[in-house]
């Protein structure tokens, strides 16, 4: 097997090892291409479908679809921009985000994905799903109104045992992801503060304090998602 894969996207060629998935081979030759649900060091999953490209003609998602010699890959384009902005205003109305009053706001890579690619009015009708805020536990707040299932807490939020703290509960459209009784009981501060940090929405928060960092000095307040192709700058 050639030790390297050419590819190009859009047009730039591109190079990567042979079994790298295209969204890493993107980000390792400078190319930005939106994730939610993706996350260094853990098995991506494909659920949120914001990285999907044209591959060869198919639409496939770059987080799990391996590069290719001869590979051409359409990325920014205005087709896969407006797919991309339509599921970002379907995680908008599938859920209730109310940004102006979340203690994410700035932080928040679905926000920071809705300007890049200029929602305004989402096409879809409001769903207005009745959602439940779990405050039961002493280190974090889970607010299932602006949680849109990607899976990063339930991969990666594990106590020292490796068990999960948050799980999927539910089917289809009544899935929602909850956190484990004794585990959130037990979840420390540390804990907590990194299920907030790799949680991409406001879902999770912790406890005790709140918008420390004022509105307006946040992370992507500072540097607007995907100018650059900084390592994965929603990890930040
Ligand atoms: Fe690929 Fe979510 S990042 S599907």
């Amino acid at each position: 097997m050639s030790p390297t894969v050419h590819f190009t996207i859009d047009g730039q060629p591109c190079q990567a090892k042979p079994g790298d998935k295209i969204l890493q081979a993107a980000r390792d030759n400078g190319i930005f291409i939106p994730t939610l649900c993706d996350y260094e060091g853990v098995k991506p999953v494909g659920s949120c479908r914001l990285c999907t490209v044209r591959v060869n003609g198919r639409l496939l998602t770059a987080c799990t679809t391996p590069v290719a010699e001869g590979m051409e890959v359409e990325n920014d384009n205005a087709e896969m921009n407006d797919l991309r902005k339509a599921v970002i205003e379907l995680l908008f109305v599938e859920g209730n985000h109310f940004c102006p009053a979340c203690e994410k706001s700035g932080n928040c890579e679905l926000q920071a994905l809705a300007y890049k690619y200029q929602m305004m009015v989402p096409r879809f009708p409001y769903q207005f799903n009745p959602r439940e805020v779990d405050a039961s536990h002493p280190n974090l707040i889970h607010d299932r109104n602006r949680c849109i299932l990607c899976k990063r807490c339930v991969r990666l939020v594990l106590d020292e045992k490796g068990r999960q703290a948050f799980t999927f509960n539910k089917r289809g459209n009544k899935v929602t992801v909850v956190v484990d009784k004794e585990l959130g009981a037990k979840m420390t501060p540390e804990l907590a503060q990194y299920a907030a940090h790799i949680c991409p929405v406001g879902a999770i928060l912790p406890k005790p304090s709140g918008f420390e960092t004022p509105i307006g000095e946040r992370r992507f307040d500072k540097k607007p998602i995907g100018l650059d192709n900084a390592k994965i700058d929603t990890h930040a």
